[in-house]
């Protein structure tokens, strides 16, 4: 049966799952996905070699129109290229966490990084995640979902992974508590697009869910809208 490509918008809060659930979700489906968190840390990792701050928005915007940033997906996660160089590993320290929120307040730098994502998916057949994808990147995202789970839970499936990858981790559950909570506090206060829950997205709460239950839960909804049954 021919399936009508559609467009799916997932956002949330920090460590809600996002990432790996769209992921898994555009490999069901056999979509491109897209993660619009890794521009805002290619930028600010760039920004920061550079020695721009925050409040640099020019210098910022300008620096942002000379990135070539490549989103390349590998089989447990994503390669991301900046101006040829990977930096996979590097926009995931811990500096960049705690500095991103403010670049991504920046909001030339948001227009700027907004449009390229509308084109990334103006062919539809993409899965992309962020906090502002359903409200202002694709309002007409045939499929727009809210991830959430409680900040416990969320700092503790960081904690599992941080562990998993260097098991002699220097930072505490309740260190990791404090920073996603605050990380939220950012992304939902600040002026430009903060993170808000579209009108007609449907809110999916993964606190007592596995993934799998989450992505079959998704990719159902994505089914209907496809016409598929
Ligand atoms: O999803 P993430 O942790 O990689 O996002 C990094 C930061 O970028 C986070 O502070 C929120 C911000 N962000 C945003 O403002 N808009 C997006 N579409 C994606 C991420």
């Amino acid at each position: 049966q021919q399936r009508n490509k559609i467009n799916v918008a997932i956002d949330g809060p920090a460590g809600a799952g996002k990432s790996t659930i769209a992921r898994l979700v555009s490999n069901e489906l056999g979509y491109v996905y897209i993660d619009t968190g890794a521009m805002y840390r290619a930028v600010t990792l760039t920004a920061m070699n550079n020695g721009i701050l925050p409040d640099q928005e020019n210098d910022i915007v300008e620096l942002t129109r000379g990135l070539d940033i490549e989103l390349i997906p590998e089989e447990n996660g994503q390669k991301v290229i900046v101006n040829g160089k990977d930096v996979t590993q590097s926009i995931r320290s811990n500096e960049i966490n705690q500095q991103v929120s403010k670049f991504a307040g920046v909001s030339k730098l948001r227009k700027l990084l907004v449009m390229k994502q509308q084109q990334l998916a103006s062919s539809k057949g993409v899965v992309m995640d962020g906090r502002d994808i359903a409200t202002h990147v694709i309002p007409n995202a045939e499929v727009k979902i809210f991830l959430t789970a409680s900040v416990e839970e969320r700092a503790s499936r960081r904690y599992k992974e941080m562990l998993e990858k260097s098991p002699s981790i220097a930072i505490s559950l309740e260190q990791l508590q404090k920073d996603i909570s605050l990380r939220d506090q950012m992304d939902l206060e600040r002026k430009a697009s903060p993170l808000k829950m579209a009108e007609d997205a449907i809110k999916v709460d993964s606190t007592n869910m596995t993934i799998l239950e989450v992505v079959q839960t998704i990719k159902e909804l994505c089914i209907k809208k496809m016409g598929g049954d």
